[in-house]
């Protein structure tokens, strides 16, 4: 069975503000999403990427990979979708397309441009029957409190918590046992590796990476500006 990656750029990016969701915002001359296409592309064992898009931009967002894919070739086989209402949906919905022979599947928000090659490898090389998902974590260095109308109402300890990144890997089969339990249960997710632990398997932790962070707020835009800048012309 081969692997293949699912880039998510589907989302509305409403709280980066701008009339275009911040994955198509421009990285080292190529929207935000090309980034992490072209890390994957870099892992030999990988054999295809699922873009997916925001439906009323999916025509467009296909030209622009086909354009970029001319210049700037992936050496990999991909297709787009329409993504969904919330982030689960736009997950399902690559999943979909995936083709039949694909066994292990790499979810990927484009909003993390800065991921190595390695990492997503090791995400890969984690898997096995036994062990189903992988996922890559950092220590958390926030205190993480809960709160409720502008109070504490608890301090979590910080030594038992991580904090998630993508990409995160999975067993196709459990990755989409997984979204089935999710539609059933009506589950809210933020990360597919919830699902996974909701049907009760489990979910390896693989060491994450500082710069692998998310685009998110406005101010981020000017980490991708520091790093074009690095990048020489
Ligand atoms: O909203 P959030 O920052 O958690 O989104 C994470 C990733 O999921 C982003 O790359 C975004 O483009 C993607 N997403 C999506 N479809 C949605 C919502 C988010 O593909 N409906």
């Amino acid at each position: 069975s081969t692997t293949w990656a699912v880039i998510l750029a589907a989302g509305s990016g409403t709280r980066m503000g701008g009339d275009r969701p911040k994955q198509f915002l421009t990285l080292d001359g190529a929207p935000l999403f090309w980034r992490s296409a072209e890390t994957f592309s870099h892992i030999p064992d990988l054999a295809g990427i699922v873009f997916v898009f925001p439906p009323a931009m999916l025509d467009e967002s296909a030209r622009m990979v086909e354009e970029l894919t001319a210049s700037r070739p992936l050496g990999l086989p991909w297709l787009t979708t329409a993504g969904g209402e919330r982030r689960q949906d736009s997950v399902a919905n690559g999943l979909a397309a995936l083709p039949k022979e694909c066994g292990r599947v790499l979810i990927h928000d484009s909003a993390r441009p800065f991921f190595s090659a390695g990492l997503a490898t090791r995400l890969i090389d984690a898997l096995d029957e036994e062990t189903p998902a992988a996922i890559p974590a950092v220590a958390v260095t926030d205190t993480i409190k809960e709160c409720e109308s502008g109070c504490v109402t608890r301090t979590l300890d910080r030594s038992r918590l991580v904090s998630v990144q993508t990409p995160q890997a999975f067993l196709r089969d459990v990755l989409e046992a997984a979204h089935a339990l999710a539609v059933e249960k009506s589950l809210q997710a933020t990360d597919d590796a919830s699902l996974v632990e909701a049907l009760g398997r489990p979910v390896a932790i693989v060491d994450g990476e500082q710069a692998n962070v998310k685009i998110t707020n406005p101010e981020d835009v000017r980490l991708l500006q520091k790093e074009a800048a690095m990048i020489p012309v």
